[in-house]
């Protein structure tokens, strides 16, 4: 293996930087070329590629974001647009790709794998919602950003006796609202994977009024049936039988764009750094991601096929635990 590229794709999450850095300079150490694409697989079919140096590379492990760019790209969900991008890294004569991505991003790494040209994934996004990982880089630094919002609207909502309702993001997957409720102590979570009455989320801010607590706090997953704009639209219509309001914020991109932390950083260096040592050995097609403390191989084909299982046990001690 003597050229490489390397390439971010889909929604950007802190770490993303630290793990290019580990891919180059891994890389490096082995003797490689190591190119960059810019901006996903949009600059993959583009040939938007720039040789990336150790220097290249310097200062980046702090800081949010990708320096390489990220996009989605449509396009590349074609097999036109996927024989575009084959061409282009034939015609550089790249040897093989490091796609550092999450869900969408690891289903276009697999198909490319299938054209037989060797890919290797890095597990990163904040959704948490990647097979083959139990935690993929941006989802601490994203959890920490969310809980910072908690607090600070906890303080505000004990002020005045407040319900409040947090919005997060996740796409489909409920992690981050499930983790950020029970860390921030909410006294609800919804997330897409239970069916969640609003009535019981209204029982649920009454009872904990009742216990005599001064806020109620409900985090809400983005991918909920019943999301912040859905619950807040409810929650109005019946404001008077209700008898409260509920107070919405909803965080959005705010919890993509942190500066990493340490456990992203370490993550994303060990995996960007595994990536390359597999390659060195010839393994590619799989995904590096952590299990059990360890960094693992998973095959790119069973990651795609399958579904990564959310620990539900945790809304019910998020419910103990908000007594
Ligand atoms: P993430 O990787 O963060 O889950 P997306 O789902 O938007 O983000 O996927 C990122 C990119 O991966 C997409 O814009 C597209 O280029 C590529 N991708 C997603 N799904 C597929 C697919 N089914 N086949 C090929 N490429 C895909
Ligand atoms: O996949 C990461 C993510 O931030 C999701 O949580 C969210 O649904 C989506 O990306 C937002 O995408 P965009 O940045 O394209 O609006």
């Amino acid at each position: 293996m003597r050229r490489i590229a390397v390439l971010t794709s889909g929604g950007d999450a802190p770490g993303m930087n630290a793990a290019i850095r580990a891919v180059v300079r891994t890389g490096i150490e082995k003797g490689w070329d190591v190119f960059g694409i810019r901006h996903g697989y949009a600059g993959l079919i583009a040939g938007n590629f720039v040789s990336l140096g150790a220097r290249d590379v310097g200062g980046i492990i702090q800081q949010g974001g990708t320096m390489l760019g990220s996009a989605r790209c449509p396009e590349f969900k074609t097999e036109g647009g996927r024989l575009k991008a084959l061409r282009t890294l034939h015609q550089r004569d790249i040897e093989a790709l490091v796609v550092i991505g999450g869900n969408g991003s690891q289903i276009g790494a697999y198909a490319l794998s299938q054209m037989d040209f060797p890919v290797i994934g890095v597990a990163s996004t904040i959704d948490n919602d990647l097979y083959g990982t139990e935690i993929s880089i941006g989802v601490d630094t994203a959890l920490d950003v969310a809980l910072e919002a908690i607090d600070r609207l906890k303080v505000t909502a004990s002020s005045h006796q407040r319900a409040f309702l947090v919005e997060v993001m996740g796409r489909n997957c409920g992690y981050l609202a499930l983790m950020a409720g029970v860390a921030g102590g909410a006294e609800a979570i919804i997330i897409p994977e239970v069916e969640t009455d609003p009535e019981a989320v209204a029982a649920e801010l009454c009872a904990a009024y009742e216990r005599g607590k001064p806020h109620a706090l409900v985090v809400v997953a983005e991918g909920a049936r019943y999301n912040a704009a859905g619950l807040a639209r409810y929650f109005q219509k019946h404001r008077e039988r209700l008898g409260f309001e509920l107070r919405v914020t909803t965080l959005g991109h705010v919890q993509r764009g942190g500066a990493p932390g340490a456990f992203d950083r370490l993550l994303a260096s060990r995996l960007g750094a595994a990536a390359i040592e597999h390659l060195a050995r010839g393994e590619h097609g799989v995904l590096m991601g952590l299990l059990k403390g360890e960094i693992v191989a998973t095959p790119l084909a069973e990651v795609v096929a399958n579904q990564k299982p959310l620990d539900l046990r945790l809304l019910e001690l998020a419910r103990v635990l908000a007594k």
